[in-house]
């Protein structure tokens, strides 16, 4: 059954159950009511009738006594202790058919029999020393209300059934205003899926204010980041094969002239030699690179432990400068300072910058550390070459080099910040890079300080 159908039959139904209990309510309220007064009637007619001495002695019970208080379309009676009606006067066939019954209490009885509203009460005549004598039974017959009721009814009725009818109706018009975003939005996801294009609803979906409006944002939103991601993989492929494919062009152009002229001549067999060690050094960083950025972004969910950020800083400055053999300056201002992290991948944040500062720079680098409210600052900065403002921006996509022929004589494969801002935001931190060209370059990372999330 379609949502339509449910919906509409679901509404319906609800509508239907509503009216026919407010139905209901409404004609027992009125019956209540307009009855609750007759009833008072005859409790005053009853209380009339017991001020008469006479009622007390039995021997004097008889018609004549009852008759001045005889209306039309009424019956009053008096029932001995046997159950016998003792005299008895009426204006009315139906209430005179009523069956007796002796009680002992006060009593109202109100029926609907036939098509026909009568009302009986019974009160109990108590003679002297507190003994009851008889029951005095008066009755009406409510057939102006009997009538007025009815035409309830038939009113009620027909509320009723235009409710059934027309509810449908508008649940039809209702439900199709309801649906047609959905339906939209089901449309839109046909064509995705079968065309593999990426679509956005229109804003006559989104710009409703509305949950329909959130869901049409929402799924927007949705589809920008799958496109970009789609762009960015495509990007990706197409980069790593051509960062992939030179370095092995290099080699099978040596191989070839190895192949050709090698065996001859020893200078071009070293020549080639080197090349082949050289582009195969760089292949291997290449794909090291590469499993290291898919490793960071398989591993989205960390669990992050304190890391003494300072210590970490230093051992790690000290490796590079025995592996570059250059001057790096630490100064830690918060030598406490513990940040919540992965060390292993800390660390391989601290190596990508320290290492981009080495390699495009040639003056001593330094390492500062310090505190700024609920997390760690740290800056690495350098006197180098510095980049130039416009491609500060891309510096963190995936193989973005400021200039891809400086960056191939160092040896750099344009992974390593990609890297950084993956480890970065693994740790819930902020990097950024300024620059002036010429000049140098701070790489500042924020870190959050323990497990608090900072940049939330
Ligand atoms: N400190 C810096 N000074 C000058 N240029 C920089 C600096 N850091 C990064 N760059 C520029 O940004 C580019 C991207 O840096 P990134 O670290 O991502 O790649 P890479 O250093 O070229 O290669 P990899 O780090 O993967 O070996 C570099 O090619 C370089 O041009
Ligand atoms: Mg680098």
């Amino acid at each position: 059954m379609s949502l339509r159908t449910r919906l509409m039959l679901l509404s319906g139904l609800w509508i239907l159950l509503i009216v026919v209990f407010f139905n209901w309510f409404i004609y027992y309220y009125i019956l209540k009511k307009t009855t609750d007064n007759e009833v008072r009637q005859l409790w005053n007619k009853a209380q009339i009738i017991l001020r008469d001495t006479e009622i007390y002695h039995p021997a004097n019970w008889n018609p004549g006594q009852l008759q001045e208080y005889l209306e039309p379309d009424s019956l009053i009676r008096i029932i001995s202790p046997d159950g016998a009606v003792r005299t008895q006067v009426s204006t009315s066939e139906e209430l005179s058919a009523h069956p007796a019954i002796y009680r002992t209490q006060y009593h109202t009885v109100v029926r609907n029999e036939l098509g026909l509203l009568i009302l009986f009460i019974q009160v109990p005549i108590v003679g002297k020393s507190n003994v009851q004598i008889g029951l005095l039974e008066l009755g009406k017959g409510l057939n102006v209300i009997a009538a007025f009721m009815e035409l309830l009814v038939a009113g009620l009725t027909m509320t009723t059934g235009s409710v059934l009818l027309f509810s449908p109706l508008v649940g039809f018009f209702y439900t199709k205003a309801l649906i047609r975003p959905i339906r939209q939005l089901l449309e839109t996801m046909r064509t995705i899926r079968s065309k593999g294009d990426f679509i956005l609803l229109s804003s006559q979906f989104t710009a409703k204010k509305d949950e329909l409006g959130e869901l049409g944002r929402t799924f927007n939103e949705m589809i920008v980041r799958l496109q970009e991601n789609d762009r960015r993989q495509k990007h990706f492929v197409a980069d790593a094969s051509h960062e992939l494919k030179t370095p092995l062009t290099v080699i099978e152009s040596y191989t070839s002239l190895l192949r050709r002229w090698g065996g001859r001549d020893p200078a071009i067999r070293q020549e080639a030699l080197n090349a082949i060690h050289s582009e195969t050094v760089r292949l291997k960083g290449l794909i090291d690179a590469l499993l290291r950025l898919a490793e960071v972004e398989r591993h989205a969910e960390t669990e992050l432990h304190p890391v003494r950020i300072a210590e970490l800083i230093r051992s790690t400055a000290e490796q590079m400068r025995r592996a570059f053999g250059r001057n790096i300056i630490v100064r830690i201002d918060a030598e406490e300072t513990e940040c919540s992290g992965d060390e292993a991948r800390l660390k391989q944040l601290l190596i990508i910058l320290l290492d981009n500062a080495i390699k495009y720079s040639q003056e001593d680098v330094i390492v500062e550390c310090g505190e700024e409210e609920r997390c760690v600052v740290i800056r690495v900065i350098d006197r180098g070459m510095g980049i130039p403002s416009g491609e500060l921006p891309l510096l963190f996509e995936r193989f973005y080099r400021v200039d891809k022929a400086r960056s191939r004589g160092t040896g750099g494969s344009g992974l390593g910040l990609a890297i950084a801002k993956q480890i970065v935001e693994l740790h819930q931190g902020l990097i950024r890079l300024d620059s002036e060209e010429g000049k140098g370059t701070t790489a500042t990372v924020k870190l959050p300080k323990s497990s608090l999330r900072a940049f939330q």
